[in-house]
């Protein structure tokens, strides 16, 4: 493949969301920012989040097998996403600095600066490349607050954030 062929502002246009991924191990919370998480299918309804291998959510996910989605809200601080988008849960525990609440199912979800959260249960995981795609049956949804989610491209433009290295579109950093 000849990588002149390829314009990373092509990739750009594409639209994306802003999510806290979470899941739970014995009694170990963790979550990180993704970008990467879409839904797949209605009926019934699936969803996936891309997820780096050397992160610490990956690594628990693919032992506990059940992750939640909380949505960010447009009105979140830069340091707020920072918490769970630039630091590692191996070293820091992300739970302490925010809101948030365990569902029936046992998984954290975040219900500040947030609009909505979801839980599923994986039912496959891709091996592509640096990642691990996690594909999940959704089994709770719910709206947690009024509000407007934030899209990727509002956190660039607007809030002037960064994409972390383990992100899938860590690229659009160099082509801003
Ligand atoms: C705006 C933004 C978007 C991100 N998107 C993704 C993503 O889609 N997939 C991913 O694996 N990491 C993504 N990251 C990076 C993780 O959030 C970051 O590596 C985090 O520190 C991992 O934490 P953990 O080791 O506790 O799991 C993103 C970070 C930011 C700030």
């Amino acid at each position: 493949m000849n990588t002149d062929d390829i314009d990373p502002k092509a990739l750009f246009t594409f639209s994306y969301g802003l999510y806290i991924v979470s899941t739970t191990l014995g009694d170990r919370l963790n979550g990180q920012v993704a970008d990467a998480v879409m839904q797949l299918t209605a009926d019934p309804i699936c969803v996936a989040a891309c997820l780096h291998k050397n992160n610490y959510t990956a690594e628990l996910l693919e032992q506990s097998r059940k992750f939640s989605v909380s949505v960010f809200s447009e009105d979140v601080p830069l340091p707020f996403i920072g918490n769970f988008g630039f630091r590692c849960g191996r070293e820091h525990d992300k739970f302490v600095n925010c809101n948030y609440r365990m569902t029936t199912g046992g998984l954290p979800i975040v219900t500040e600066y947030t609009i909505a959260a979801l839980e599923a249960d994986v039912i496959d995981i891709a091996d592509v490349h640096t990642h691990k795609l996690f594909i999940g049956r959704v089994k709770t949804a719910q709206i947690l607050n009024e509000g407007n989610p934030l899209t990727y491209a509002d956190y660039h433009k607007i809030k002037k954030g960064k994409s972390h290295a383990n992100a899938p579109s860590a690229i659009f950093n160099a082509i801003k």
